[in-house]
């Protein structure tokens, strides 16, 4: 284990617990390419027509999806209508941990939404209100590159605040701060070097995994979608 991770307060329900997860990094990337493989990250599409700039995944018994009908979640995989890949348990422990060191005991998701964004890639202002109901958190773990992460209001015009998420970040809302509105910054590319630095970081097993983040941010949402 790393030393314990500082805690900081983002709303009366919400914490960013930096570093939660930089110890379990290299196993959940290796989990995650496995999944990768099966589910391909996609472009899917907004129901105005619009390509999302970011590509995505999922694991788990649900998964988001978006396609000119709406957003909702599937329990196949549109591409090829099969299931998703399961969610190992190494994505539900650390959720699960993540979530209680929060103040959520019990969290158990079945829904892990994989976010890949690339330089120039964003994520604009939105709630996460697909799921059937609002009483369990969203989990949110970082990974490679960082990003400014968007944390809003209850209405879409209040003022955000601006958080630097870095690899292994992970943060959690829910309770009353579980309709936020947030989104992601346009990703920056001038972190090469600092990636480099963050590939080599004592700890590191392996590097099938790590080719994942190289020039690019992988962001993992955990929810109770159903
Ligand atoms: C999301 O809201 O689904 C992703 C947020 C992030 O990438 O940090
Ligand atoms: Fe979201």
């Amino acid at each position: 284990m790393t030393s314990s991770p500082t805690r900081q307060r983002l709303g009366s329900c919400a914490w960013l617990m930096r570093g939660f997860a930089v110890a379990q990094a290299p196993a959940l990337l290796a989990a995650l390419q496995a999944i990768l493989a099966r589910a391909p990250l996609r472009h899917m599409v907004t129901p105005g027509g619009q390509r999302m700039s970011v590509a995505m995944s999922n694991c788990g018994a649900l998964g988001w999806t978006s396609d000119r009908g709406g957003y909702r979640y599937r329990a196949d995989d549109p591409l090829h209508d099969r299931p998703w890949p399961a969610m190992p348990a190494a994505f539900q422990q650390l959720a699960g941990d993540a979530a209680r060191a929060a103040g959520f005991d019990g969290f158990e998701p079945d829904a892990c939404l994989i976010n890949r964004y690339l330089p120039g890639n964003r994520l604009s202002l939105h709630q996460d209100r697909d799921e059937r109901h609002f009483g369990h958190p969203i989990v949110s773990l970082s990974l490679g590159l960082p990003a400014v992460f968007l944390f809003g209001g209850a209405a879409r015009g209040d003022r955000a605040a601006r958080v630097l998420l870095e690899h292994g970040d992970v943060v959690v809302w829910g309770g009353a701060d579980r309709l936020r509105f947030h989104g992601v910054l346009p990703l920056k590319d001038s972190q090469a070097g600092r990636q480099d630095d963050l590939l080599a970081a004592p700890g590191a097993t392996g590097d099938s995994g790590h080719e994942l983040l190289r020039g690019c941010r992988i962001n993992l949402t955990f929810r109770k979608a159903g």
